[in-house]
């Protein structure tokens, strides 16, 4: 029943207008509510959105220009939102205590035990903008069901810009497209196959066979099932998002650029712009990580149908889009700069002081947790000083996506040695591999208050893997 694959155009999620501006802030408005959305040729599959789109609309907002999103929540069940990678006050974080309740009046139990600010209809979510340009989403993060609200459709990309970035000559306009990967299943009705325990969301988790996380069978970028793109012979920005549940890519070109050479060519990470472009024949693309990569078609026949696959699955989600080169080479103006950015070093040795975080199942209990704990909302696991270098190193059982809120931070090393391939620059999301050990460097800044960090294996996070810290 799964769809061919290479028919549909790839989509490209509208960018949201700002309702109005003043001169230092631009407001805008998101609407979060149930919408049928295609994504299967002839089937209406009931989904959860922003904006009544998945993925929701794309944010575009200015560094050093403070940005609010109102959210309505016309959902029949309380959100939250988080903007993966943004660096915000603690009470526009979206801590699963500060909910949206639904806005229709109808009657939902608040769980009072989880701390927090809940409102009632909408909320002004306030980013100050201090941050450079970079690829973020912002996505739910309703405690205990991100998993189930994020696979109805609640994610969408916001993107950060600057003078910087802008300057370069990469690629531009409609050769800057964000990919966001999914992997979903449906069943024959169209609707989503999500194994929710309850499936009116009454109750967290899913059921024990997928503990370890919820696979698809069908790649969705941007919202279409295996699209196509046709692309000119010349070079392309993408910003690649894993926003699955669980599924872990290993991307690659099929077939690999004729010319013997390097494919992709790296020239940013979860935190923006690398110091210097890196290249890669293929990218291991953990839960919630980006990579904003530059591909040259021109190197290309005219007429190739190049396949955008997944070494990392042998069944159809082995493939995840292609894209079709035509025989035009407009002249190519773009390039890529041998220094793109000048990042910050965190060097290791000046840290203050380190800690330890152990990521694994629950002992007797089906679940996950962190130290040994399962989340527990308002039990801190680190009280950092605002300004103090720290380095927080990661121990694993089984692959988990960490990833932390506030600030983004350095990768010093993997128990195997240095960092790996895949950890160059500002992350906020590391690919945590099955029985590792790896330090990141990480320094909290401008905001104090009550964050969480946690597994973005959605799963994970909703059975357990998440934990506070606060800052001062
Ligand atoms: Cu993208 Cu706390 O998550
Ligand atoms: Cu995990």
């Amino acid at each position: 029943h799964l769809p061919p694959a290479f028919r549909r155009p790839l989509p490209i999620p509208p960018v949201l207008r700002p309702t109005r501006s003043d001169t230092a802030t631009d407001y805008y408005e998101i609407t979060q509510r149930a919408a049928d959305v295609e994504y299967l040729p002839g089937l209406r599959t009931p989904s959860w959105t922003y904006n009544g789109s998945f993925p929701g609309p794309t944010l575009i907002t200015r560094s050093g220009r403070r940005a609010v999103v109102t959210h309505r929540n016309e959902l029949p069940r309380p959100v939250v939102v988080h903007l993966h990678g943004g660096h915000m006050p603690a009470d526009s974080d979206g801590y699963p205590g500060d909910t949206i309740l639904p806005g229709d009046g109808s009657s939902v139990s608040h769980d009072m035990s989880v701390p927090g600010n809940p409102v009632v209809g909408s909320r002004d979510y306030v980013y100050p903008g201090k941050q450079r340009a970079a690829t973020l989403w912002y996505h739910d993060h309703s405690m205990g069901f991100t998993g189930a609200t994020v696979y109805r459709g609640l994610a969408g990309f916001h993107l950060v810009r600057d003078d910087e970035d802008d300057a370069l000559p990469l690629p531009k306009g409609d050769r800057d497209i964000p990919l966001m990967i999914t992997d979903r299943s449906f069943a024959a009705d169209g609707q989503f196959a999500y194994p929710s325990l309850a499936p009116n969301l009454t109750v967290p988790g899913v059921t024990d066979d997928h503990l370890n996380g919820v696979l698809g069978d069908v790649v969705l970028v941007n919202g279409a099932p295996w699209p196509a793109l046709p692309v000119d012979r010349q070079r392309y920005r993408f910003r690649i998002l894993n926003a699955s549940n669980c599924r872990r890519y290993g991307l690659r070109l099929d077939p690999p650029p004729p010319d013997g050479d390097p494919t992709f060519t790296q020239i940013g990470s979860d935190g923006g712009l690398l110091s210097r472009p890196l290249t890669h024949e293929s990218i291991d693309v953990a839960p919630a990580e980006r990579f904003d990569v530059v591909l040259d078609f021109a190197r290309y026949a005219p007429g190739t149908r190049v396949r955008l696959v997944n070494t990392l699955a042998t069944d159809r989600t082995g493939e995840v889009m292609c894209f079709d080169v035509s025989d035009r080479t407009p002249q190519d103006t773009t390039a890529i700069p041998d220094e793109l950015s000048s990042v910050e070093y965190l060097d290791p040795r000046q840290a203050v002081r380190t800690r330890e975080f152990l990521f694994q199942s629950q002992n007797g209990d089906p679940g996950w947790s962190i130290n040994g704990e399962p989340y527990t909302p308002g039990t801190v696991l680190a009280h950092s000083r605002l300004g103090d270098l720290e380095l927080w190193r990661f121990t694993s059982d089984v692959h988990h996506p960490v990833h932390v809120h506030l600030n983004h931070f350095q990768v010093t090393r993997r128990s195997n040695g240095g960092p790996g391939p895949y950890d160059a620059g500002w992350k906020d999301t590391v690919d945590l591999l099955p029985a590792q050990a790896m330090e990141v460097a990480i320094r909290f800044t401008d905001y104090p208050g009550r964050f969480v960090f946690h597994c973005h294996n959605l799963e994970h996070e909703d059975m357990g893997m998440m934990a506070d810290f606060t800052t001062i």
